[in-house]
């Protein structure tokens, strides 16, 4: 099975709440939320995909041997296969639109899958965090039974709290830890009854000092926000826009990356996410300055699609892809991608 079945498979499970567009970049699904879409025009989804766009590989045949390029690197002092994890996404039956089963149980095969096929694969994935109960529950049960794997991101709920979910994601050898800051601007989190906040520097500082495991703060799109992170012992940024689901007009990740990773000099591991669809995708992020990304929607697909055995088709086909332009470029491993590989059109 190739990856365009494995999405039309996923598409009939999701009972058409997602189109499985030839190009998932916003247009079809936006405002559906709950759903797949992004807010309102949905601009900030689209933004992220049109901002990678504008970039192109600049010479493509600069590799005039033929090699395999290495992909592997290391994560929060873990090995990995590839630069990509799977980014959280979370209340997957609301959000999906799958009705078979308990909301409950729909998350917890789809973490088992996720989980499962992320491990055999090499890869990390991440979990995220909602208003119902059980989506920390499942999370912790597969940290437990595949440690190392696994990076709990928790809503910016009271520092107390984040405190005691980072030291029990500590004790189950999560390699890191993070929050998702920007929700606490989702309006959706808060009409469910959730307890979240802006995060301060001082709660941040609070937290890494708490908290003996590397800790990841999502949603930074500024410089500012990324060195007042690092100000305060943040190990890692994720540079995004939460898909486009927090506001409408919202620049794209890659509008945004060149320059925070010109600023932070790789003092902080960089991570970005948002309309990243293809081994090609990743290695622009990488050349714009990130160390790794982050893939959200066409990872749930995978997983809807073909359970553990689509992650592994998916994560190998965008290593594969990213393998091949990694050749183009002359590029022999990661740490050779650089911004000059890649022009603005
Ligand atoms: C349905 C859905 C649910 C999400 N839930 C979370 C979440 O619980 N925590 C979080 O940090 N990000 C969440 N995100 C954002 C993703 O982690 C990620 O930033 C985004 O999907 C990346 O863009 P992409 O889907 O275009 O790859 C969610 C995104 C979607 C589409």
């Amino acid at each position: 099975m190739d990856q365009a079945e494995l999405f039309t498979l996923a598409k009939k499970r999701m009972h058409n709440s997602c189109r499985i567009c030839k190009i998932c970049n916003g247009i079809t699904c936006a405002g559906e939320l709950p759903g797949l879409g992004g807010i309102g025009t949905g601009n900030a989804f689209y933004r992220n995909w049109k901002s990678l766009q504008e970039y192109t590989v600049k010479d493509c045949n600069r590799g005039t041997r033929d090699f395999i390029p290495d992909t592997h690197m290391t994560l929060f002092g873990q090995e990995v296969s590839m630069p990509i994890i799977s980014a959280p996404v979370g209340s997957i039956a609301v959000n999906a639109g799958i009705q078979e089963e308990t909301p409950e149980s729909i998350e917890d095969q789809y973490m088992h899958a996720l989980i499962q096929g992320a491990n055999a694969v090499g890869v990390m994935a991440m979990i995220g965090d909602g208003p119902q109960s059980y989506s920390f529950a499942v999370g912790m049960k597969y940290a437990n039974l595949y440690p190392g794997n696994i990076i709990s991101i928790i809503k910016p709920r009271p520092d107390e709290v984040i405190i005691e979910r980072g030291i029990m994601a500590k004790r189950l050898n999560e390699p890191a830890f993070g929050i998702d800051a920007d929700a606490s601007k989702l309006a959706l989190m808060k009409t469910k009854g959730l307890n979240i906040e802006n995060k301060s520097p001082k709660s941040l500082y609070r937290i890494t000092q708490a908290v003996s495991l590397p800790f990841i703060v999502k949603g930074i799109m500024t410089v500012k926000e990324a060195i007042a992170c690092e100000k305060v012992g943040v190990k890692a940024i994720v540079v995004g826009n939460h898909g486009g689901r927090i506001l409408d007009t919202m620049k794209g990740a890659a509008d945004v990356l060149p320059k925070i990773a010109d600023a932070l000099q790789g003092r902080m591991t960089i991570l970005a996410d948002g309309g990243i669809r293809s081994g090609e995708d990743v290695f622009r992020m990488l050349a714009l300055g990130a160390d790794a990304v982050l893939i959200g929607r066409p990872v749930l697909f995978s997983v809807i699609g073909g359970g553990a055995e689509g992650v592994r088709i998916s994560f190998q086909q965008w290593q594969n892809e990213l393998r091949r332009v990694m050749v183009r470029a002359g590029a022999e491993n990661l740490k050779q991608i650089t911004r000059q590989m890649i022009q603005k059109i």
